[in-house]
């Protein structure tokens, strides 16, 4: 008998056909949410599942679930996995690194040309029917060449956005929990600084460290206050990085200048007062949906799932897992 596994949303055909091979797919094409008590309960006698950043997978939804061996997580990102209760009831746990990164940061540089040059703003302008004629300071926005760009969180996705500055003839400046060896910073062309520093230097900053108590609110009215009035921000990480209702009123009060946000606390709900300012660019966490990269996510996830769950041609050895001691102890 193949073992059982969940896929937690809607997936493309393909990867439900791919895990097929190996397990018997307790799929949810009709695209359902599963809340904690119904994900529970539809992991009962699985070995594994493939599920998605909004997928909350912590101690209380694993215990009572001896079963369950692989949580494979279809983004890079896993402040939706509790790690420690995962490792400690013996679960392998995965990620999809790297087949990410160039969508994500050409995705992060999208957000920003829009904030720095009121692009979503433009057009609502545009349709309302507001432009009746020419004048000269219609909807001007703040330059991205040859001004300063700030990276908080250097890892994979932070340096594809460092790499993209050098053509628009940007400073970069960055911070990170540590410092890049000194050949990778001259390759990208960044200089380490302060958090206080970049906030007080970047004309444009980019949030891309990961999510967790230590990074919880890393930007708040505090942070804000030390940016250029003439700044903007892209959070293009997790929501909760920043304070979502310290930010509105910045951009209400135009302590900065705009705001370019993929991600929000409490998503996918909105804080409202986001809604209503103009100064702000808002997508609904879309940072790595290009058809390439969502299929290449779907199918590392699933690749993971298969091997750790010991199955094809990579058994016992699941490409990029969180957790790897769980596997080591395995063997
Ligand atoms: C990731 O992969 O972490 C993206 O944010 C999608 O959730």
């Amino acid at each position: 008998m193949k073992p059982s596994v969940l896929v937690t949303r809607a997936i493309y055909p393909e990867v439900i056909a791919h895990l097929a091979q190996y397990f018997d797919v307790d799929d949810n094409q009709q695209d359902a949410v599963l809340d904690a008590a119904a994900l529970k309960a539809r992991l009962a006698g699985k070995a594994g599942v493939l599920a998605n950043a909004a997928d909350r997978i912590d101690g209380d939804v694993v215990a009572g679930l001896p079963a369950l061996r692989a949580v494979c997580n279809m983004a890079v990102g896993y402040n939706n996995l509790d790690v420690p209760a995962l490792t400690a009831a013996g679960i392998v746990a995965t990620n999809t690194p790297d087949v990410l990164t160039e969508t994500t940061a050409d995705f992060g540089w999208a957000l920003l040309m829009a904030t720095a040059r009121r692009v979503t703003e433009a057009e609502h302008y545009l349709r309302a029917g507001k432009w009746q004629r020419w004048s000269y300071d219609m909807l001007v926005g703040m330059d991205l060449y040859g001004s300063t760009l700030g990276i908080l969180g250097m890892g994979r996705i932070g340096q594809a956005l460092a790499r993209r500055a050098s053509g628009f003839g940007m400073s970069v400046l960055y911070h990170n929990r540590s410092q890049l060896p000194a050949d990778t910073e001259r390759a990208l062309s960044a200089r380490y600084v302060s958090k206080e520093d970049l906030l007080r230097q970047s004309d444009h900053l980019l949030l891309v460290l990961p999510y967790g108590p230590q990074s919880h609110h890393a930007i708040g009215a505090a942070e804000l206050a030390l940016m250029k009035p003439t700044a903007t921000l892209v959070n293009l990480a997790r929501g909760g990085i920043v304070d979502d209702a310290a930010l509105a009123q910045a951009l209400r009060d135009k302590r900065i200048f705009g705001a370019g946000l993929d991600v929000f606390e409490g998503e996918p709900s909105v804080n409202p007062d986001l809604l209503t300012v103009p100064n702000v660019v808002l997508t609904p966490h879309i940072a790595s949906a290009s058809e390439k990269t969502r299929r290449a996510m779907a199918m590392l996830a699933a690749d993971n799932l298969i091997a750790a769950l010991d199955q094809g041609p990579q058994a016992g050895h699941p490409p990029t897992v969180i957790n790897p001691d769980v596997m080591s102890r395995r063997r």
